[in-house]
């Protein structure tokens, strides 16, 4: 047995890997075994299907300023939009006319947004459509977040960035806060929320052992989702000038993340996709069993721009949705139009 693959038995048997065999993976120059067992894992749990979650992203105002990202409040240079209800309505019906029984809805920090304001729109899409709602609308408080669910929301997305407090403040203004958000992952988990952390690949300042701290916060936090790309610079933020996140790295971690829990919701992200051509369908061979196109207007989203060369992945009709299942098949893969709930039982071991 190759050393690769000893690392991967004992780690998807044990849920413990140490951080020279973590280093070992990190450092690989051919990683297609790693890709392939983890790959073999997702098949198991899941087959060939990939998962479609309708990405509505609602707004692009945000209260933050955190240093890598284009939306950042002191970026003056950015046409902000905001959808009312009535236009997101009009977005799920789109998705719900296509198949789709998860809808996201992803924002900036946007007080705009109060929360009897998210209520009601919540309580129409779940009075009308049978769909999941997953929010990605950043940090709220406890109270909200409990209303929220009462109301339906199923699922929360709330990247942790780093589990290492000292690098949260090199790519984070200390107006944030960094036990907050970790509290807030615990708490949406407690809540019931289906809940995902995750991290940027090759951000400012990230050294290798940042990333073997998030693979023990995923250890330990048991999110039922993780979202993670590369870090992609943004013209416009303080990190201009640094190098996105490498391939490699975002594949080897989406693997390690798959051995991690072979159950969890793991999709191939629009930023892998904006720096390889191929990045999301590497992505699914490397483990991945979940995308999230846009449902909406192609001018809506040349505003919506965390980070430069951002790719469109709209499905704005039935065809563009077959374009996309195309795509899947070519490389063995098809759309699954389940509604995708985490079927793990929130134990790694
Ligand atoms: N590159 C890659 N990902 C980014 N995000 C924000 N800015 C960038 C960037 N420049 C990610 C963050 C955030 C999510 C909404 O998008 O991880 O949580
Ligand atoms: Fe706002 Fe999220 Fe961008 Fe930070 S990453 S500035 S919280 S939209």
């Amino acid at each position: 047995m190759t050393r690769t693959l000893d690392i991967c038995n004992n780690f998807y048997k044990t849920k413990k890997i140490s951080y020279e065999d973590f280093k070992f993976l990190m450092e690989l120059t051919d990683f297609s075994e790693l890709n392939k067992f983890a790959r073999d894992l997702t098949i198991k749990s899941f087959g060939n299907k990939i998962y479609i979650r309708g990405l509505v992203e609602i707004s692009t105002y945000c209260k933050n300023n955190c240093y890598y990202c284009g939306l950042r409040n002191a970026n003056k240079n950015m046409t902000r939009m905001r959808l009312t209800k009535e236009e997101i309505l009009k977005r799920v019906e789109a998705a719900s006319l296509l198949g789709i029984k998860t809808i996201v809805l992803q924002g900036g920090e946007d007080d705009f947004y109060s929360i009897d304001y998210l209520l009601d729109i919540l309580k129409s899409i779940k009075s009308n459509y049978d769909m999941a709602v997953t929010l990605s609308l950043g940090e709220r408080n406890f109270d909200d977040l409990e209303k929220l669910k009462e109301f339906g929301a199923n699922r929360f997305l709330l990247r942790h960035e780093t589990y290492d407090e000292e690098h949260y403040y090199k790519i984070h203004p200390f107006e944030m806060s960094f036990s907050n958000r970790i509290e807030t992952l615990y708490k949406l988990k407690e809540l019931g929320y289906q809940t995902g952390c995750g991290m940027m690949i090759g951000s400012p300042y990230q050294k290798l052992i940042n990333l073997y701290e998030d693979l023990n916060l995923i250890l330990k936090l048991k999110p039922q989702m993780v979202g993670l790309g590369p870090f992609i610079p943004h013209h416009d933020t303080p990190f201009r000038d640094f190098p996105h996140g490498k391939i490699s790295d975002v594949l080897k971690i989406l693997s390690i993340v798959r051995i991690a829990n072979e159950k969890v919701l793991l999709p191939a992200t629009t930023a892998l996709g904006s720096i390889d051509s191929e990045g999301r369908e590497k992505g699914i061979l490397a483990g991945c069993n979940v995308l999230m196109p846009n449902i909406g207007d192609e001018k809506l989203r040349q505003k919506y721009r965390l980070y430069d060369n951002k790719i469109g992945t709209e499905v704005e009709n039935s065809d563009d949705f077959l374009n996309l299942n195309e795509k899947l098949k070519k490389i063995g893969y098809e759309i699954s139009l389940d509604r995708g709930d985490y079927k793990g039982d929130g134990r790694y071991v």
